[in-house]
């Protein structure tokens, strides 16, 4: 498996693995990178070219997570709104993330210039529509916030996206890439330069010791001066885990019959809003739409997100087919902004970056700025703004599932608890299922040769129950958004220990459950 699901996305056939790379048998180095998605690479890149010694270790393979997920929009605006973070954050903050954004586009463009990254780099312009009374009202705040902070938002009657709407507004100097090339493209370049990724080896922990940090992994403990978690949630149990709710959003890169693709990146107000965008890829051409978010673990029969999704869009354009559709996962902050800096309640150089809300490439990129300007002077004009650490009083955000809700008993497997669950479960190929066998759920997919896959459902971070997601095909914790396949092994943090398997897979296998 290639990224963090069953479903393939448009930018897989770029992933390949590194392996070990050039790590070797070295344990020590100034700065371990965990993570190796966009915050990672970005982060690792720019600072082994400031001259420190890094090493990124990465769980799975680049790209395996929402990177390898992403649409790949470049945006100087965010799912947080300026009108919204000059009401919570008051003007000068709120000009100071429309200065960030604009940062980060740049450091993206001039790294593609500088090393002549081939990643379908575009320049494009944005369109932001309203579909009706309450979305213009949304629209006009937006763009009066934006005026304010000094981003360019024009009314305009061209709409690229033919989809009817009662007021559309274009956004100047906005862009799109293809994710994995562009960080493939930086990852080579850190290589080049001397940097070093091991991949298949998860972080489980970090303890300091005497002057110095000492990171455990799954292939053994490493020596380092500094520890940044570009893994969405950090492993363990901290504040950022009650600031940040788990998403999912839906995908579909649809042929369409026309051939009129728009070049522009769309967006209506819906909450949760609809994205839009094309991209070619070998002379094939896709329009790219994107929507249908719900909180991680909220809906088991993913597939009718999907169809949702191609339904609204089938409104407004001629489809001839899905060429593909995935899901990916993100996470929404408290208050707006996302979290980058040093981790609260972790020793002292260990940073992390979370909460990017829709804008991961933007916010991915500007954590690789913050952190590597931490790390090499201690200060950044962007410490106070993103600091995991603040304090903002937040009304409406609940993260709201309660932890370790359930209380669990680690099952033993014996054949009263085979008989049990042929009774309970009534599985058809290729479905999973929560089965409540004596006050305990178990959590059980039987794959499309018939057999039975057989685990604990409590999530090995902190014992919430897990979800069955239909498409992805993976169980998905509703907490803070860890996941896991199909025989319990971890697809996305902050868990760093598998399901429990129930029996052993022999067990599994001589099961029978309908
Ligand atoms: Fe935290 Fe499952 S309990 S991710």
């Amino acid at each position: 498996m290639k990224r963090d699901g069953a479903l393939e996305s448009l930018w897989q056939s770029e992933v390949e693995m590194y392996g070990d790379g050039s790590a070797g048998q070295k344990t020590d180095y100034d700065i371990v990178i965990t993570g190796a998605g966009i915050t990672g690479v970005s982060t690792a890149f720019s600072l082994q070219n400031k001259g420190f010694e890094c090493l990124i270790v990465e769980a799975s393979n680049i790209g395996f997570g929402t990177t390898g997920g992403t649409t790949a929009h470049l945006n100087n605006f965010f799912d947080a709104s300026y009108d919204e973070m000059i009401r919570d954050f008051g003007l000068e903050k709120a000009k100071l993330l429309a200065h960030a954004a604009r940062e980060a586009l740049e450091i993206i463009s001039q790294n593609i210039t500088d090393y002549g990254i081939e990643c379908d780099y575009s320049a494009r312009t944005g369109y932001l529509f309203s579909l009706d009374e309450e979305q213009e009202k949304i629209l006009d705040d937006l763009v009066e916030g934006s005026r304010q902070v000094g981003i360019g938002m024009n009314e305009t009657d061209k709409n690229p996206f033919g989809i009817p709407c009662t007021k559309i507004v274009e956004i100047p100097d906005q862009a799109q890439f293809h994710p994995l090339k562009y960080i493939k493209g930086l990852l080579s370049e850190y290589m080049n330069s001397g940097g070093m990724i091991v991949e298949g080896c998860r972080v489980t922990g970090v303890e300091k010791k005497e002057n110095h940090l000492v990171v455990s992994t799954t292939k053994g403990n490493i020596v380092c001066n500094h520890l940044v978690y570009a893994t969405h949630l950090p492993p363990g149990k901290n504040i950022m885990h009650f600031r940040n709710a788990p998403y999912r959003s839906y995908v579909l890169a649809l042929k369409l019959k026309n051939n009129n693709y728009p070049q522009a990146l769309g967006y209506d107000l819906f909450e949760p809003y609809h994205y839009y965008r094309s991209h070619t890829i070998d002379g094939e051409e896709d329009l790219i739409a994107g929507g249908e978010d719900h909180k991680t673990g909220d809906i088991e029969n993913t597939d009718e997100c999907f169809e949702k999704l191609k339904d609204y869009v089938d409104q407004y354009f001629d489809i001839e087919r899905v060429a593909y559709k995935w899901s990916s996962q993100f996470y929404e902050p408290a208050d707006g902004l996302p979290y980058i800096g040093h981790l609260p309640g972790s020793p002292e150089n260990v940073y992390c970056a979370t909460g990017y809300s829709g804008n991961g490439m933007i916010f991915g990129t500007l954590a690789a700025k913050t952190l590597s300007d931490l790390i090499t002077t201690g200060d950044s004009m962007y410490k106070d703004l993103f600091a995991p650490s603040r304090v903002k009083p937040v009304a409406g955000f609940s993260n709201v599932v309660k932890e370790g809700a359930d209380v669990f008993k680690h099952l033993v497997f014996d054949k009263f608890m085979v008989e049990r669950l042929q009774t309970l479960a009534n599985l058809e190929k290729d479905e999973g299922k929560l089965i409540n066998y004596e006050g305990s759920l178990v959590a059980v997919y039987k794959d499309r040769n018939g057999i039975n896959h057989i685990l604990e459902s409590a999530c090995t971070h902190l014992q919430c129950t897990v979800k069955w997601n239909r498409e992805e095909k993976s169980w998905d914790c509703p907490c803070h958004g860890s996941r896991f396949g199909i025989d319990g092994e971890i697809l996305t943090g902050p868990a760093v220990k598998k399901l429990k398997n129930v029996g052993t897979p022999e067990d599994s296998e001589r099961l029978d459950l309908g």
